[in-house]
């Protein structure tokens, strides 16, 4: 294990090009470093419609299995502001692929940037993958190969080549896909649902618990950064500040088929209800907090915040922020205060998104459908990245704690 680690890290430091992140060196769980892209503004749509249109698809699964058969994927790849990526080496010795993070589908998949250069452990599976995503497709051939993540040596694992007519999503190289396995049904011409890399990393005896964790740290700037950490095999140990409260995956489609949970969520000291106890899911693949629509304009209603055609998102005067009150999301029994500073965009990258400097733009936003329809919220990365998240795919679970950022005035 450890000579394998020592490989990659040598690797890394002598790939000169695309500057390779450093890879942590740990004991189990490993710990990954996640380097964050800011695009500097949205020249392809506004953020809450892009937004929308990939919870659109993860409603599609709503309609049932059969439509996966149909070889369409049920997740848009992202195109936010925001993306997190994780080097990851493929075959022997590994080469390394920079890959979106995504806990919303589940198909490791590489070539949309760089080409997969075949090695002794490269071995061709003779299955064709064609995939739409909500922006964008994969095409492409699956290999069996061993991918090396941090220090973590995974044998034949399933991945897909792209044949050189895949979206690239933001600019990286492809998708290491850390949802569930089920979603692997029905993206090829064979009716075998291949194992997700935390599967294989499981069944192959590298890790001491069936489970990832996820951390971000809030988004402050644009400059490129290594914010974040994606832990295999178990939870991370520092800056994580309270005990993990865990529930299991609801049973509500199609949030069922994600990292889908329940939760409440009540505004102000109050407490008055913006969205009742329902299903939805956890998403890294999606920027905003986006809520059922009846529970959307109860939030607008108590923020008193309006529309702003520009950004899509709900907009107050910068002098109003001390107006907005904490939310809460009750998940597990528990009550998790998201603050007001929580709840705005990052104000040094208004302008990243079409906004002005004079106001404050909420990250709330509308999913676009009326809540119980099995999918009544998607927290994305921005509740992630005030919370640690942990999805378990044995008895399958979701975790949340507190974190070091929770509480903080970053924004
Ligand atoms: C946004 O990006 C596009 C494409 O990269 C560029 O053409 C445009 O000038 C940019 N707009 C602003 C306001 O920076
Ligand atoms: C595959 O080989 C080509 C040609 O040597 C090289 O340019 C490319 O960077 C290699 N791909 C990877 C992912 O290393
Ligand atoms: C990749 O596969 C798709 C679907 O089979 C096909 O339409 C496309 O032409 C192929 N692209 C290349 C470059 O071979
Ligand atoms: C895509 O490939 C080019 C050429 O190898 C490289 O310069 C660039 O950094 C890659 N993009 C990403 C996001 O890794
Ligand atoms: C999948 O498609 C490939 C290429 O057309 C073919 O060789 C292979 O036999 C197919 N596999 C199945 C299980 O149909
Ligand atoms: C989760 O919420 C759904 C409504 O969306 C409800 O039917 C179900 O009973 C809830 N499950 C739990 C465990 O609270």
């Amino acid at each position: 294990m450890l000579a394998s680690t020592l490989t990659v890290v040598c690797l890394a430091l002598s790939v000169a090009s695309a500057a390779p992140p450093t890879i942590v060196v740990d004991k189990l769980p490993i710990s990954l470093p996640l380097a964050r892209r800011v695009k500097s503004n949205l020249s392809f749509g506004r953020l809450a419609d892009i937004d929308r249109a990939r919870a659109r698809v993860i409603q599609s699964k709503g309609l049932g299995h059969a439509q996966k058969r149909g070889s369409t994927f049920p997740v848009a790849l992202t195109n936010g502001v925001v993306a997190y990526s994780v080097a990851v080496g493929v075959g022997t010795p590994p080469a390394i692929h920079n890959l979106l993070l995504d806990t919303g589908s589940s198909l490791t998949w590489i070539g949309a940037n760089s080409s997969y250069n075949r090695t002794s452990s490269s071995v061709d599976s003779g299955q064709q993958l064609a995939m739409e995503y909500g922006s964008g497709s994969f095409n492409g051939e699956g290999y069996f190969d061993t991918l090396t993540i941090g220090n973590l040596v995974v044998n034949d694992q399933f991945i897909g080549v792209s044949n050189g007519s895949s979206t690239s999503p933001d600019g990286l190289d492809g998708i290491l896909g850390l949802g569930p396995t089920d979603l692997n049904e029905g993206i090829s011409n064979s009716s075998t649902v291949e194992p997700t890399v935390t599967d294989n990393a499981w069944s192959q005896g590298l890790l001491d618990k069936y489970e990832i964790g996820i951390f971000f740290h809030p988004t402050t700037s644009d400059s490129g950064a290594m914010d974040g950490e994606l832990t295999m095999g178990g939870v991370r140990r520092t800056g994580v500040t309270s005990p993990i409260t865990t529930v299991p995956i609801t049973s509500t489609f199609p949030a069922s088929e994600f990292v889908g949970f329940n939760q409440s969520v009540t505004y102000g000291a109050s407490g008055s209800t913006i969205l009742s106890n329902t299903a939805g899911i956890a998403d890294t693949g999606t920027t905003l907090i986006l809520l059922a629509t009846d529970a959307f304009d109860h939030y607008t209603t108590a923020t008193g915040a309006t529309m702003d055609p520009a950004t899509g998102l709900l907009k107050l005067p910068a002098v109003k922020y001390d107006s907005i009150q904490s939310l809460f999301f009750k998940i597990g029994g528990k009550s998790w205060e998201f603050t007001k500073n929580a709840q705005i965009w990052p104000r040094s990258l208004n302008s990243n998104i079409g906004g002005d400097a004079d106001s404050v733009y909420l990250i709330v936003g509308d999913i676009g459908t009326p809540s119980g329809e099995g999918l009544d919220f998607i927290n994305g990365y921005v509740f992630m990245q005030r919370f640690y998240t942990v999805y378990t795919s044995k008895a399958p679970s979701f975790g949340i704690a507190k974190t070091a950022f929770t509480y903080a005035e970053t924004n």
